[in-house]
C-alpha cells in the first residue's frame, strides 16, 4: 500500500477525493513563500490548484526542490485534498511529495512572466501563452460551444454533410477568396461557406449541417475578423425564414445552456458576467405583459424615452396570403408555405414521418401569436405600439388592409425548425432597425446617421444589439446589400428573406442566413446580375430544375460566438491560433 502511488485525478475532478491523497499532472503556474511557507499555483489543463507546503510537514528534498523550481516546469506531485471555501476551486492540496518531469533552467526562463504583457508578445508567444488560466478557459468553452452547436443538430434529425474545402468558384462572393493552383490549368479556392454544397446535400437528405473551417482573405483588420474561422451551417428543406428563425433562437439556448451547465468556474476566470447568459435563455414574462423589460435592460429606466420595438413578424402567414410561391402554386398555410404542404404532395409522408405534436404545442405555448403573427408596420416603432418583443402582431389586419384573405390554421404547416422551444429573442425587420438607429442619432447617442438602404456598419450593430438583453434578430434587408442566392420578400422584393443575428452587449452580427432562391430562372438572373461565371453554377442551378423546393440555412462563426459568451475584446482569443491579416505564425 505504501508503495502504491495515490490514484491520478485532474484539478476539476478533485473534488472527488476530498480527504484523499491524490496523484496530479501539472505545471507550476505561479510560487509564492512566506519563509518556512510555499505556496506553489498548480495547472494541469482542466484548472488550477493553490498547494500549501510547510517546511515541517515534508521531506526536505520536497521543500527545496519545489522552493527553487522555475515557473511552467512540469511535474507530478502527491497531496491531500482539503475543502477551503475561500479557494477559487474551493479545494487547496497539502503537497506530500513530488517528481519533476522537467526543470526549466534558470537561464532560459519561460518567456510569459506573470505581469502584463502586450498583445503582440503574446500572440508571438501564442503556443505558450494558450496555458494561462483565461487562455485555457476559453478553449474549454469554445470546446463546449463546438460540441454543443454539433450536439443541437445531431439531436434534431440532421445529418452532418462535409462540404468540400477546396472549390472552383465562390459562395459569397469573389472578392474574398484565397486562391491556389490546381494542377496548373486549374484554379481552385478556399471555402468561405459550405452552403452550396449543403443546399444540394438538403435537397437529397431533407435537414443538414456543415461544420468546417472557412477562409476569407478579407482584408479587415477589426476585432470581429478572421482570415480562416469554423462554421457550422444548417440547411433545411421546407424551412421559411420565420423557421429559420426559431431554429437559430432555440440553436443559441441550447448552446448557452450546455455552456452554462460546465463552465460557471472557467466564465469567472475569463471575466464573463454570469447573469448576462442567463437573461439570454431565462424566459420572457408573460406574453400579456405591456413590455418585455427583461429583453431591454434601459427599457425600465427610459420608459417613453426610447420606443420598444414590436417584433417580429411573422413572413410565414403573409407569405401564406399568397406572396410566396415558389413553384407557382398559390400557397395557403400559414407558418409555411411552400404551394401544397408535403403532404399534400406526398400523402405517403405524412404517414411515414409522424409529427412531434409536443413539440409543436409548446412553441405555440411560447409564441401564442404565431398561427396569426405577421409584419409588423413602421408604427410598431411608436411609444403607443409597445408589444412583447418576443410577441407577434396579429396579420390579419394588415392582410385585410393589402386585399388578402387571412391565413387559415394547417397545423401540417409547421416549420421544422419551429417545433424546438424557445424562449423569445427579439425579431427586427431591417426598417425597424433602422428607424432605431436614426432615434439614436437623433439622441446623439449615434455618431452617423444610418442611410437608408445601406448595410449596418459595426457600430450600427453595436448599437442595436446594446439594447437587448437577448440576441436581436434582423431581417429583410434590401436584397441590394446581401448575397445573390436570398429569396426576395413576395411582400417587397426589394428585400431579401435573410437575418443577421446580432448577439448582445454590443457583439453584432454572429449568425447570419436566409431563405434561398428556388426558382431557376430568377436564381439564373441573379447569378447574371452579379457577374457571377455561369459553367461554375451550373450544378447549383440544377437543383432548382430537379425537385425545387423552398429551403433555408444559416451559418454561425464558432469564434464570434465565443467572443460574445467569454464576453471577449477581440475573436484572436477565441480559436488556438488565429489567422488575421497580419498573422500567421506561430
Ligand atoms: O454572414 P456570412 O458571410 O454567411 C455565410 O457565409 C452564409 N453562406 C451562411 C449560410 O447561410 N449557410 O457568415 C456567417 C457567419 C457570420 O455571421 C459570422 O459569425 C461568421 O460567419 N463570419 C466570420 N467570423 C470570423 N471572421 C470572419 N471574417 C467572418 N466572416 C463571417
Ligand atoms: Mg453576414
Amino acid at each position: 500500500m505504501l508503495n502504491e502511488p495515490p490514484p491520478l485525478t485532474t484539478i476539476a475532478e478533485i473534488g472527488q477525493h476530498e480527504g484523499q491523497s491524490v496523484t496530479l499532472r501539472v505545471w507550476l503556474y505561479n510560487l509564492r513563500s512566506s519563509g518556512k511557507l510555499l505556496f506553489p499555483t498548480f495547472r494541469d489543463g482542466t484548472g488550477t490548484i493553490q498547494g500549501i507546503v510547510p517546511k515541517a510537514a515534508v521531506p526536505e528534498h520536497v521543500f527545496e526542490t519545489l522552493k527553487s523550481l522555475t515557473l511552467e516546469s512540469s511535474l507530478v506531485v502527491t497531496g491531500r485534498v482539503r475543502a477551503d471555501s475561500r479557494a477559487p476551486s474551493g479545494f487547496e492540496l497539502d503537497v506530500d511529495d513530488l517528481a519533476i518531469t522537467q526543470r526549466i533552467p534558470d537561464e532560459t526562463p519561460y518567456p510569459i512572466q506573470l505581469k502584463e504583457a502586450g498583445v503582440d508578445f503574446l500572440m508571438e508567444h501564442r503556443h505558450l501563452w494558450l496555458r494561462t488560466p483565461r487562455q485555457s478557459a476559453i478553449l474549454r468553452v469554445r470546446a463546449t460551444i463546438m460540441r454543443a452547436a454539433a450536439e443541437y443538430f445531431d439531436t434534431h434529425g440532421f445529418f452532418r454533410t462535409d462540404p468540400p474545402i477546396l472549390t472552383p468558384n465562390a459562395c459569397e462572393g469573389t472578392s474574398e477568396l484565397f486562391e491556389m493552383d490546381y494542377f496548373g490549368d486549374d484554379k481552385a479556392y478556399l471555402t468561405q461557406s459550405g452552403q452550396l454544397y449543403i443546399e444540394s446535400t438538403a435537397l437529397a437528405l431533407g435537414k443538414v449541417y456543415s461544420f468546417g473551417p472557412t477562409f476569407r482573405a478579407e482584408k479587415s483588420k477589426t476585432r470581429r475578423h478572421l482570415t480562416e474561422f469554423w462554421m457550422i451551417e444548417p440547411e433545411v428543406t421546407y424551412l421559411d425564414l420565420d423557421g429559420l428563425m426559431d431554429l437559430a433562437e432555440s440553436f443559441l439556448t441550447h448552446i448557452i445552456t450546455r455552456v452554462l451547465e460546465a463552465h460557471r468556474a472557467d466564465l469567472k476566470v475569463i471575466g464573463k458576467d454570469i447573469t448576462k447568459l442567463e437573461a439570454v435563455i431565462a424566459p420572457n414574462p408573460s406574453p400579456n405583459a405591456a413590455t418585455d423589460s427583461s429583453s431591454r435592460p434601459e427599457a425600465a429606466g427610459r420608459s417613453g424615452d426610447t420606443p420598444v420595438f414590436a417584433p417580429a413578424h411573422a413572413s410565414a402567414s403573409t407569405e401564406g396570403a399568397g406572396g410566396f410561391s415558389p413553384l407557382n402554386t398559390p400557397a395557403t398555410v400559414p407558418g409555411f408555405s411552400p404551394g401544397p404542404t408535403t403532404e399534400a404532395r406526398h400523402p405517403e409522408r405524412s404517414a411515414a414521418q409522424p409529427k412531434d405534436p409536443e413539440a409543436a404545442h409548446i412553441t405555440h405555448a411560447l409564441n401564442p401569436l404565431s398561427a396569426t403573427n405577421s409584419q409588423t408596420s413602421g408604427s410598431s416603432l411608436e411609444g403607443d405600439g409597445l408589444q412583447p418583443v418576443h410577441q407577434t402582431l396579429s396579420n390579419t389586419a394588415a392582410l385585410a388592409a393589402e386585399g388578402m384573405p387571412a391565413p387559415a390554421p394547417n397545423p401540417a404547416g409547421q416549420a421544422e425548425g419551429s417545433k424546438t422551444p424557445h424562449s423569445g429573442f427579439p425579431r427586427l425587420t431591417y426598417d425597424e432597425a433602422h428607424a432605431m438607429l436614426l432615434d439614436a442619432h437623433a439622441k446623439g447617442l449615434l455618431e452617423t446617421a444610418h442611410t437608408y438602404g445601406d448595410d449596418f456598419g459595426s457600430p450600427d450593430e453595436t448599437y442595436i444589439s446594446s439594447q437587448f438583453t437577448k440576441p436581436v434578430m434582423v431581417h429583410r434587408y434590401p436584397a441590394a446589400v446581401k448575397a445573390f442566392y436570398m429569396q426576395p420578400d413576395p411582400l417587397d422584393p426589394t428585400k431579401a428573406l435573410c437575418v443577421d443575428v446580432l448577439a448582445p452587449e454590443g457583439y453584432g452580427e454572429i449568425i447570419g442566413g436566409s431563405q434561398r432562391v428556388d426558382d431557376y430562372d430568377l436564381l439564373k438572373s441573379r447569378i447574371e446580375q452579379h457577374n457571377l461565371p455561369m459553367e461554375a453554377f451550373q450544378w447549383y442551378l440544377d437543383l432548382r430544375k430537379y425537385g425545387s423546393v423552398p429551403h433555408s440555412g444559416f451559418g454561425m462563426g464558432i469564434e464570434r460566438c465565443v467572443a460574445w459568451i467569454c464576453g471577449l475584446e477581440h475573436v484572436r482569443e477565441t480559436i488556438p491560433f488565429p489567422r488575421t491579416l497580419n498573422r500567421i505564425y506561430p
